[in-house]
């Protein structure tokens, strides 16, 4: 047991290291194929370089902003993330909770553990469901109808998942497979964390996709429903999806796993009202640059036509900072609340949010921000990134 407080998102991952089963923690931390571009989302991060100013008078400085309609206490949400009710006892809920206590949005994945219904119980405040395209549409339209029911006002629907992505940390670990062998080797894996089997596996049942329960058949374990879950990904949807959904969703639309420029426009004109710039943190297209490195061309090629956020690699408040100055509206971060939430539970992700948000304040204080719609390509050093600093100018 270590005596030593956690402060950063490393430690975080290292109490989550500590406490999950091994395939439940690769299956968060990993990425597809040989984690190329998983890595290079944080890397490419750490390398724009940020210019210090002084004596700007930085006294009442302000984090706070309007993003879709909604008064945030910074400009972050919670990304959505699946089976995070494997990873703490009903994670969602938790999540929305301390989300809602920090004054930033919690997006609730399709795949989520716990239902629509269930996160909505816990909030007083409304918050946003992530959509995957599902061949079936009827449950597509299920699902929006109880999303609107739930209060949730921004949709935001992810379009870089025709297929899940090669993760070979998976295939090893005996994530993906659900034969005999498999199912040994992951319970070995459980056996070792004697504390999540108490805690979340028997404490923190029933262990379903939340959302899809009604929805799939005969499924009693999580195994069927990740069978169902993967045959249903739709691999045929097309821009025309789009004016599909545009046309059955009334609130804000954001399209999350943008990378391009042109796909940008072209989400912009099938009435997107925002965009994430996103390579789903690596696992989906290994090979693809970092989000980071897409941003600036894509925050200009949209201008103030949709609002644009960036995920991907971001840790501290110095990368938040670091995405807006490079044309980000707001960041999303993914892996790194759910370390903290399984790591340290919700008062160790109440305290990494508030850790960011201070962390921001300072980047801000000592670039001489005042307020968050001051922070601009000005405040970065461009001779260090001429590289994808060409597109925006
Ligand atoms: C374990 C895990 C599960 C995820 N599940 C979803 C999901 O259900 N829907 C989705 O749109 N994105 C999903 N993502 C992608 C995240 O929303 C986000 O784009 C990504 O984690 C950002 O990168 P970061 O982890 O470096 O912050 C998932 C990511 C991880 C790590």
């Amino acid at each position: 047991m270590s005596l030593r407080l956690p402060s950063t998102a490393d430690d975080f991952q290292a109490l989550a290291r500590r406490r999950l089963p091994r395939f439940l923690f690769d299956y968060l931390d990993g990425g597809a194929g040989r984690e190329h571009t998983l890595t290079a989302n944080v890397s490419a991060l750490s390398r724009v370089r940020l210019r210090q100013r002084v004596l700007v008078d930085v006294d009442g400085i302000e984090s706070a902003t309007t993003l879709a309609g909604e008064s945030l206490a910074m400009p972050l949400a919670l990304a959505p993330i699946g089976l995070a009710g494997m990873m703490a006892r009903r994670g969602e809920v938790q999540a929305a909770r301390v989300a809602e206590a920090a004054g930033v949005p919690f997006i609730l994945s399709t795949v989520g553990i716990c239902s629509l219904e269930e996160v909505q119980a816990t909030r007083s405040v409304p918050f946003w469901f992530q959509l995957y395209m599902l061949r079936d549409r009827g449950v597509v339209q299920s699902l929006l109808d109880r999303a609107w029911a739930a209060g949730c006002r921004t949709l935001v629907f992810t379009v870089d998942l025709p297929a899940p992505g090669l993760r070979h940390r998976d295939v090893r670990n005996g994530m993906e497979a659900s034969g005999l062998r498999a199912g040994l080797l992951r319970a070995s894996q459980v056996l070792a964390r004697p504390g999540w089997l108490w805690d979340v596996a028997v404490r923190g049942k029933p262990l379903n996709f939340g959302s899809l329960a009604s929805q799939v058949p005969d499924a009693h374990d999580l195994n069927a429903f990740k069978r169902w879950v993967d045959a249903q990904f739709d691999a045929s949807v097309t821009w025309r999806d789009i004016a599909w959904l545009r046309g059955r969703w009334q609130g804000r639309l954001v399209l999350k796993g943008i990378m391009e420029a042109d796909d940008a426009r072209r989400a912009v004109e099938h009435g997107a009202d925002g965009l994430v710039v996103s390579n789903h943190g690596g696992r989906q297209l290994d090979g693809v640059r970092a989000s980071i490195e897409a941003l600036p061309a894509i925050s200009q090629a949209v201008g103030m036509r949709a609002e644009v956020w960036m995920d991907g690699g971001i840790r501290s408040g110095i990368d938040v900072f670091r995405a807006l100055a490079l044309g980000a509206r707001g960041v999303m971060i993914g892996r790194p609340w759910v370390w903290a939430l399984a790591g340290a539970g919700p008062v160790g992700l109440a305290a990494y949010l508030s850790g960011l948000q201070r962390e921001l304040r300072l980047a801000m204080m000592l670039t001489g921000c005042r307020s968050i719609a001051e922070i601009d390509l000005d405040r970065i050093d461009r001779t260090a990134h001429e590289h994808f600093l060409d597109t925006a100018r």
